[in-house]
């Protein structure tokens, strides 16, 4: 199989899917060519919060119907230190904008049915995709599907591929900066059939180590616990998840989460990661193929869209108006956004986990800043203000 198209999209994540349906907007003509199948896309469990911006460019581009009737919107998140817990009204604090929770799979869901209901070309189960070409002017996408060799010619490609994907070490070395940051733990997190221990999100602080409890509608809730980064899922049946869920997010009131059928537990590993530039040639990063946020924060999904969101006008400028200025700033563009996210998440993280190394100093310090956000107007409206994500420039 050859086929030419304009925009080659390697992953059909968030980023690599909205990208294609933004393009479609503009009569940009994209392909995507995605490993797994849609099956294994629809139903990965990742993060679950968008922002105020996140929520509007959905909207925008018409792929809020679901998430209008589904979401949940929440106006504040609850912040516990030990056994107390604090409210943090995003609302109040930011002027009236809120974050919705939906699955980052819902959000595929609906983004695949559109895709496919205006005739979009996902190619699922395309395997061992690479990619040439980019530093010239004929940029290329090979892959194996079906027992077949497949060829896509483009003007340009999208790696929307991942963290693990093959776009961004496509880059040779001495053209790309990468700056990694690996976290001494981790998060085991279930999805169960229970109502939510709060209305609100809760982020928990506690000797014990991190807890949060999150949700995805009134009957599934959300909820992880920091464990260590090497941690065996053998060794926590549900009843030792429960125990020390019950541990950290009791308070002094006797509230704690709800117990129910465990439908999915895994691990998941902390880092802090960016690559710089986002772009070479013609080959763009976008999503987590350019840059990894620790979790604490609830940023992943958001930048995935806030980078299509700028890479979509920069292809239309080009194709319509023949301008290359926005496609020369993508990377510097993207990056501002990249690098507060990553400095909240990291703060977030700093502020909230038990780090095994630290010692009381360490711990007072943390202790100081948790009393700090829940206290000070200030202090948590910059909080605020971060987490219900920044304006988009234009
Ligand atoms: C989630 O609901 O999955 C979730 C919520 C908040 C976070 C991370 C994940 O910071």
């Amino acid at each position: 199989m050859r086929e030419r198209t304009q925009i080659g999209i390697v992953g059909a994540g968030p980023a690599g899917l909205l990208l294609s349906h933004l393009l479609h907007q503009q009569g940009i003509h994209s392909i995507i060519v995605e490993a797994r199948s849609r099956a294994y896309v629809e139903s990965r469990v990742r993060a679950g919060v968008l922002e105020q911006g996140s929520v509007d460019t959905l909207r925008e581009a018409g792929l809020d119907a679901r998430l209008r009737r589904e979401g949940l919107v929440h106006a504040g998140i609850q912040i516990q230190i030990e056994q107390e817990r604090h409210r943090l009204d995003l609302m109040e604090l930011t002027g009236g904008k809120a974050i919705t929770v939906y699955g980052q799979q819902e959000v595929v869901k609906d983004l695949i049915a559109r895709r496919l209901a205006d005739e979009g070309a996902i190619l699922f189960e395309a395997e061992h995709a690479a990619i040439r070409g980019f530093e010239g002017e004929a940029p290329r996408i090979t892959f194996t599907r079906a027992g077949a060799e497949g060829e896509i010619a483009c003007d340009f490609i999208a790696g929307c591929d991942g963290f693990h994907g093959v776009c961004r070490p496509s880059i040779p070395e001495s053209a790309i900066i990468l700056y990694d940051r690996i976290y001494p733990f981790a998060w085991l997190g279930i999805l169960a059939k229970a109502p939510p221990a709060s209305e609100e999100v809760i982020y928990v602080n506690h000797s014990r180590g991190f807890a949060l409890a999150s949700m995805r509608s009134q009957e599934v809730a959300r909820l992880h616990l920091q464990c260590r980064p090497d941690e065996d899922l053998a060794e926590w049946p549900a009843a030792r998840i429960w125990e020390e869920l019950h541990a950290r997010l009791r308070t002094a009131d006797g509230d704690t989460v709800h117990e129910g059928a465990v439908l999915e537990k895994g691990i998941t590993g902390m880092r802090s990661f960016v690559a710089e530039p986002m772009r070479h040639g013609r080959l763009f990063l976008a999503g987590d193929a350019a840059h990894i946020v620790p979790p604490t924060g609830a940023k992943g999904m958001n930048l995935a869209i806030a980078d299509v969101r700028v890479l979509s006008r920069a292809l239309a400028a080009h194709y319509r108006e023949n301008r290359s200025d926005l496609i020369d700033t993508y990377s510097q563009t993207c990056l501002k956004r990249v690098w507060r996210a990553e400095h909240f998440s990291w703060f977030m993280t700093a502020m909230l986990h038990n780090f095994p190394s630290e010692d009381g100093f360490g711990r007072r310090l943390q202790r100081s800043q948790l009393d700090y956000v829940v206290s000070s107007r200030e202090a948590g409206r910059s909080l605020a203000e971060n987490y219900v994500g920044l304006p988009f420039a234009a």
